[in-house]
């Protein structure tokens, strides 16, 4: 119920600028969000690499309107990247990419505009050295994102891909996928999405990501097993070791500022760690979805607003 709300909130222009405009709300939002410019974005990376972590940036931004806005992303991922190779950070720091952030779903041509943007980041990934993985938004952009994914993919394989174990199609993905040898990051999905596609109670949402990391660790896949859950991290472990996978054969993935402790606990104990670190103007739609995954982190957001 909270977390519907929540969700419903997320595209609410008029809760949008309320949450926004209260100047104690970015005391909350730095604990999820590493600031907004191309410099707080390395310099948190720079941070987490240097104890041992490595870290995805994503430009903050999606449901883009007009088609000019597309230019300006682009930019800002070609900005950060040549960054992170100057810094000498390109090999422990990748980009996430929400392909609705790149005109994905534009109403005319979208799908190519997405395409054509999608290619220049990876072109200026792949000079810097380092990777890319798509986000995955709500279930209607699923089959766009997964096919410009293998367009991607014929000139940069390395190309990530996020599933979501919440969807009832993700496991079928996660067999082809697989089969391809793709990069995958699992999650369990972090929108509002209708009975008819996507599983409702965590048990089924649970049994599905295991389903899936079966798939993936018994593949020649990388599965990028992105949970904050203490299960899920503990039977991908013991299925890693089932399989025979080293340490550079798959990794953990958490988001910035949420289990700080665990991302350490993990790369100490000899485990790949990435941490997602967002960073931008535009963080209220993926600020409302950490809100909706975790009640504690509402009663802390309200403490935060409502006290000094
Ligand atoms: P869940 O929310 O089910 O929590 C299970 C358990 O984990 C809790 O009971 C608790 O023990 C522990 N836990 C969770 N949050 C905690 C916290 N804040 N503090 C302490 N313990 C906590 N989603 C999406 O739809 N598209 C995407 O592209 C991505 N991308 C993405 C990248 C990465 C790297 C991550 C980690 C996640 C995403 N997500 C995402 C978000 C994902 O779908 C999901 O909403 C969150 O990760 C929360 O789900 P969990 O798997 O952590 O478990």
């Amino acid at each position: 119920m909270l977390r519907s709300s929540l969700l419903l909130a997320s595209r609410s222009a008029t809760i949008r600028r309320f949450v926004e405009h209260n100047p104690l709300t970015q005391r909350v939002v730095g604990r999820f969000v590493a600031g907004t410019g191309v410099d707080d974005a390395l310099n948190t990376a720079a941070e987490l690499v240097h104890s041992g972590l490595r870290v995805s940036l994503g430009h903050l931004g999606e449901d883009i309107t007009e088609v000019a806005q597309v230019s300006t992303t682009v930019q800002a991922y070609e900005s950060v990247l040549e960054a992170l190779a100057e810094a000498g950070l390109a090999a422990a720091v990748e980009v996430s990419v929400k392909l609705s952030a790149l005109g994905q779903s534009l109403r005319s041509d979208g799908e190519r505009v997405a395409t054509d943007a999608a290619y220049r980041i990876c072109r200026a990934a792949g000079t810097a050295g380092t990777t890319v993985t798509l986000d995955m938004e709500d279930h209607t952009t699923v089959d766009s994102t997964l096919g410009i994914l293998r367009t991607l993919r014929a000139d940069f394989p390395w190309v990530g891909a996020v599933l979501q174990s919440y969807l009832r199609r993700t496991e079928t993905d996660c067999a082809e996928l697989a089969a391809e040898g793709t990069r995958v990051r699992l999650c369990k999905g972090a929108y509002q999405e209708p009975e008819s596609v996507a599983f409702r109670s965590k048990n089924a949402v649970d049994h599905s990501y295991v389903r899936c990391l079966r798939t993936l660790m018994a593949s020649s896949a990388y599965p990028m097993i992105a949970t904050h859950d203490p299960r899920m991290i503990a039977i991908a472990g013991t299925l890693a070791a089932e399989h025979g996978r080293g340490p550079d054969e798959y990794e953990f993935q958490m988001l910035h500022g949420v289990r700080p402790d665990e991302h350490l606990r993990l790369a100490r104990a000899g485990h790949t760690v990435r941490v997602y670190v967002p960073y931008g103007d535009d963080w209220y739609p993926y600020f409302m979805r950490r809100l909706a995954e975790r009640p504690a982190n509402v009663g802390f957001f309200l403490r935060s607003v409502t006290t000094r």
